[in-house]
């Protein structure tokens, strides 16, 4: 791989590209963590709105550790998956009375919260601190597999090539700007390389992509639990 030129072209991409999100307003690990929850169960435009308001309401960490469990749900109401929710609350409540209020700022002590797993914990510990630690979604994993050229497969074969993912993202993920670069590579599989589609002319990252142009359908790849 020439990680470099392939990690150079995404982040132009992305700076020319990216949308106006409310939590990319800033680098609050709070904000962060709460639109990556949302996220998870929700399209982009819906999360707007919702996150305005949650973080409207509960502007920080403590403010949501203070809250009554009943409140927090009425402010995830139709945004469904309420377990979500009561965990965002019960992390929020560790943070508070455990570690002063202050979020832990690594992805390995993330991972020892309520409700954030490899995912959410990369996704914050990139954006809000610089980690070099790569996020892979499900958009994530079948523009890799295209790049690389990877089939999906099940059963036990579905573990190592996920292994393989892994592997390869954390290899190419900037280590300069690792945040841009993960939510370039989520936004181009969001945006550009789409499950039956792929819009293959107009990627910025086509020439270093194994099956460009082919318009595979898309790898099944979501198998293994994060
Ligand atoms: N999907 C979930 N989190 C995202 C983010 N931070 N950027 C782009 N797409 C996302």
């Amino acid at each position: 791989w020439n990680a470099p030129a392939l990690r150079a072209r995404l982040l132009k991409w992305y700076e020319a590209n990216q949308r106006e999100l409310p939590w990319r307003q800033n680098k609050d690990p709070y904000s962060i963590w709460v639109s990556e929850i949302m996220l998870q169960q929700t399209r982009v435009a819906v999360v707007i709105d919702r996150h305005r308001v949650f973080l409207e309401r509960f502007p920080t960490v403590d403010a949501l550790a203070c809250a009554a469990e009943e409140d927090v749900l009425a402010l995830w109401s139709g945004l469904g998956y309420y377990r979500r929710a009561r965990m965002l609350h019960q992390a929020a409540i560790y943070v508070a009375e455990n570690l002063n209020g202050r979020m832990p700022t690594t992805s390995a002590e993330l991972r020892k919260l309520p409700g954030i797993g490899a995912y959410t914990a990369a996704a914050i510990a990139s954006i809000a601190h610089d980690e070099r630690v790569a996020v892979v979604d499900g958009n994530v994993e079948r523009v890799l597999c295209r790049l690389a050229g990877w089939e999906a497969s099940s059963g036990s074969g579905a573990t190592a090539l996920r292994k393989k993912i892994d592997g390869l993202a954390s290899e190419l993920v900037d280590p300069r700007r690792p945040g841009d670069f993960n939510q370039g590579m989520m936004e181009l599989g969001a945006t550009v390389c789409l499950p039956r589609n792929p819009q293959c002319l107009v990627c910025p990252i086509a020439e270093h992509c194994v099956t460009r142009g082919e318009h595979k359908a898309a790898p099944r790849a979501r198998m293994v639990s994060r």
